[in-house]
């Protein structure tokens, strides 16, 4: 039994490619689902939908699916970047410019990008993964009086976090996909799988076992950095 600071703390996105021809047991697929079962949800309304893809024929469909990036996302990307490890370090939020292509990191060469370059199928994000868990929301149906739905949309990030821990504690990979939830292709991605039209695509889980490495830098505020002892601005719990 893998203590849970460990499983919390090796816990980590795996955005290498994963090995087609390993497949997820599925018993290791019930045993993440049943972590996302028992998450908490806001008034306990369980508010999520999840389609598991694991056939070869399915997910090649999906691959073929082009997705664009905006310049928006590359714009609000930028600003999560640092450009060398002692800068990440010394932020200790966000992540390295290097993760990216070179085009992606160039201000000047944005809108170039996001009018000009061809749309990228997913298969290029999906890269290997055996198996999808594809996270569906109600709109229609918030959480109680909450503006927004952000009781609901925490909901569903409590639900990523108890599969992706139960993925970890099974040393099976995962990495978010959020560009499933992008208007063009979840909507293709929706006629594929026969969602119904009123729920929305969430997030997309890619599950699988890497190929090469998966360690990269990796760093976060220190305790002192976010907290505040019984008044805020007291930095720290002393
Ligand atoms: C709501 C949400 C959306 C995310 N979307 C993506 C994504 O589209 N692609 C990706 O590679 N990682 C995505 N991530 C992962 C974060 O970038 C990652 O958790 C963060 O950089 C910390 O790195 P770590 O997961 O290795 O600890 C997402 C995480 C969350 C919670």
């Amino acid at each position: 039994m893998i203590d849970i600071q460990r499983v919390i703390q090796e816990r980590q996105s795996a955005r290498v490619p994963y090995d087609p021809n390993r497949k997820i047991s599925k018993q290791d697929i019930a045993d993440i689902l049943d972590a996302g079962r028992w998450a908490p949800t806001a008034h306990n309304m369980q508010n999520f939908e999840i389609v598991v893809v694991d056939d070869s024929e399915v997910l090649n469909l999906i691959g073929k699916v082009k997705s664009r990036i905006s310049e928006e996302f590359l714009r609000e990307n930028y600003e999560q970047l640092s450009f060398s490890k002692e800068e990440l370090l010394k932020k200790k939020t966000g992540i390295l410019g290097a993760m990216f292509p070179p085009a992606w990191v160039d201000p000047s060469k944005m809108a170039e990008v996001a009018s000009k370059s061809e749309p990228m199928p997913l298969t290029q994000s999906i890269r290997g993964s055996p198996c999808l868990l594809i996270v569906l929301y109600d709109p229609g149906k918030r959480a109680p009086a909450s503006e927004g739905d952000v009781l609901g949309f925490m909901s569903l990030g409590c639900v990523m976090e108890n599969m992706w821990l139960m993925a970890q504690s099974l040393g099976i990979s995962l990495q978010i996909l959020s560009a499933f939830a992008a208007l063009p292709v979840e909507k293709q991605v929706k006629q594929i799988l026969g969602i119904p039209e009123e729920l929305k695509i969430a997030y997309t889980c890619r599950l699988g076992y890497p190929t090469g490495a998966t360690k990269y830098l990796r760093v976060r505020r220190d305790i002192e950095d976010f907290s505040h002892h019984n008044r805020f601005g007291n930095k720290g719990i002393k």
